[in-house]
C-alpha cells in the first residue's frame, strides 16, 4: 500500500493544486495533503485558514486527508510513514529548485523519495501569488481557484489592501 505526501504552502490552495490532488490520489492508495511552512514566504492566510480551505475542497476525494506540519518535511515524511513525495512541476523554472528539494530531503530522509507530476497545461501559468494579486486589485479569480476558495481570498486582500493586517 504506497503512501504518498503533497506537501506546500497553499496560500490559497487554486485548481493547479487540486489537478494534482486529484490525479496524485488516482495513482497512490491514500495521500496526505500538508500545508508546511516555506521559511522565505510571508502568508496571506494562516496555516489553520490554509487547512481549512483544503479540507473544503478535497472533501469529496475519499483517499485523501489533509493535516499541517511545522518541521522539516523531510522529519514528517519519515514520521508519518510516507513512500514517497509529490510535487507539481508547471515549467522547466520549477525544475531547478525542486531538485535541490528533491534531493536535500532523499539526503535527510533515505527512505523517502519524490514524485514529479507535471502540472496540466491549462494551469501551467497559476501561482497562488498571482491569485493574491489579481484579488487584491478587485480582479477575477474564479478561474483560478474554486468558490469558497475565492470568497476567502477576496475577503483577506481587501483587509490586507485596506491596512488592517
Ligand atoms: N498549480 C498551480 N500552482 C502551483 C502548482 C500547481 N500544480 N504547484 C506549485 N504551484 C505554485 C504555488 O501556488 C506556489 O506559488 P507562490 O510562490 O506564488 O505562492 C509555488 O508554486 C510554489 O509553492 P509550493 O508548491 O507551495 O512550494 P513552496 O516552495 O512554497 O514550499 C514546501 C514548499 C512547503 C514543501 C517547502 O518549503 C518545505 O518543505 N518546507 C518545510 C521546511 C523544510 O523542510 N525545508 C527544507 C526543504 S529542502
Amino acid at each position: 500500500m504506497a503512501k504518498a505526501l503533497y506537501p506546500g504552502s497553499f496560500d490559497p490552495v487554486t485548481f493547479g493544486h487540486i489537478d494534482i490532488i486529484k490525479r496524485a490520489a488516482d495513482i497512490f492508495d491514500e495521500l496526505t495533503v500538508a500545508v508546511l511552512n516555506n521559511k522565505s514566504k510571508k502568508p496571506l492566510f494562516s496555516v489553520d485558514e490554509r487547512v481549512s480551505m483544503l479540507k473544503e475542497v478535497c472533501k469529496d476525494i475519499p483517499n485523501v486527508h489533509v493535516t499541517s506540519y511545522s518541521g522539516l518535511l523531510a522529519e514528517y515524511a519519515e514520521e508519518s510513514g510516507t513512500d514517497v513525495i509529490i510535487r507539481g512541476l508547471r515549467a522547466i523554472t520549477d525544475f531547478e529548485y525542486e531538485l535541490q528539494m528533491a534531493q536535500t530531503n532523499h539526503k535527510l530522509s533515505p527512505s523517502v523519495d519524490t514524485v514529479f507530476l507535471t502540472t496540466s497545461l491549462e494551469y501551467a501559468y497559476l501561482s497562488s501569488s498571482t491569485v493574491r494579486e489579481v484579488a487584491a486589485y478587485g480582479g477575477d479569480i474564479h478561474h483560478f481557484v474554486p468558490e469558497a476558495v475565492a470568497k476567502k481570498v477576496y475577503e483577506k486582500a481587501g483587509e490586507k489592501y485596506n491596512g488592517n493586517q
